[in-house]
């Protein structure tokens, strides 16, 4: 029942849409060079309208190389790259401005009418417009990082490109951080990009879990998990055991 209007509600925003691609992110043949050293090395990617993709790899294995060509922060040295216009990024650490007020930091560097309301909505959205007059030194990590999320919400971005957003914070906030993303992936239905080193949550998360090595995909593994998902299925058990292996990390018998 829920997939069926999932589905619906897809075909009409279509409808009402055509010059809406289906597939808005196409990377073909990516490359990126710093100076001798090849990072992304004709590396193809797509990402589907609505889709969840989680980027796993070991670090320093170029996820935050494409995560930021991605978000046009840094030119690609060669290949063909198709992105939607309306993106945001979410880093590890918040990146807010000290001087500036919480819902000050979300509209930062935009020009659109009613910057406080649409400021205070987003901030209603990830649970914290009582903090909208808040400098970012009193926030807590969690809290920061929702002010974050709202500035990147406050774009309406088509791509929603997430760098390691839940690695400083504890383990409990970023459960909720989980749930949060989850129901706001559900309500705007951007495409998402989730960088991560933690496997569990890239299951947890996403429609498809993508590993970069050497350069490429190196492994896209759809999730067909139904949610809310319990790492303790054997499905999920599956999968992260496959990842981990992927990663190179070897699983003793045990915690099979
Ligand atoms: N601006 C840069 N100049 C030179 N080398 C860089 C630059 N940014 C990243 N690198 C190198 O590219 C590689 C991949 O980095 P990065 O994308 O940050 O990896 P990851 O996010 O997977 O840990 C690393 O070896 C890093 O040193
Ligand atoms: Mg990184």
């Amino acid at each position: 029942m829920h997939t069926l209007t999932l589905n619906l509600l897809r075909q009409t925003a279509r409808d009402d849409a055509p010059a809406l691609p289906r597939t808005p992110v196409q990377a073909q043949n990516l490359s990126k060079r710093f100076g001798d050293n090849t990072i992304l090395d004709n590396l193809n990617l797509e990402i589907r309208a609505g889709e969840f993709v989680a980027l796993l790899g070991r670090s320093g294995s170029g996820k935050t190389t494409l995560l930021r060509a991605l978000a046009g922060l840094d030119r690609i040295s060669s290949g063909t790259l198709n992105v939607p216009q309306a993106r945001a990024a979410v880093f590890q650490e918040p990146r807010l401005m000290p001087w500036k007020r919480a819902w000050r930091n979300v509209t930062l560097g935009l020009k659109i009418d009613r910057p406080r309301e649409r400021a205070l909505a987003a901030l209603e959205e990830v649970g914290l417009a009582h903090r909208e007059n808040a400098w970012p030194a009193t926030l807590s990590g969690g809290e920061a990082q929702r002010v974050a999320l709202a500035r990147a919400l406050v774009r309406e971005p088509q791509l929603l490109l997430l760098d390691e957003p839940f690695a400083a914070l504890d383990a409990l906030t970023r459960i909720r951080m989980h749930q949060l993303i989850l129901s706001l992936w559900r309500q705007h239905r951007p495409s998402v990009l989730l960088v991560t080193h933690d496997v569990d949550e890239a299951v947890l998360l996403a429609d498809r879990v993508l590993v970069l090595e050497q350069g490429r995909i190196a492994a896209d593994i759809t999730i067909t998990q139904q949610r809310p998902r319990s790492a303790q299925a054997p499905q999920f058990q599956q999968v992260r055991t496959q990842l981990l292996q992927l990663l190179g990390v070897e699983i003793e018998e045990f915690f099979n």
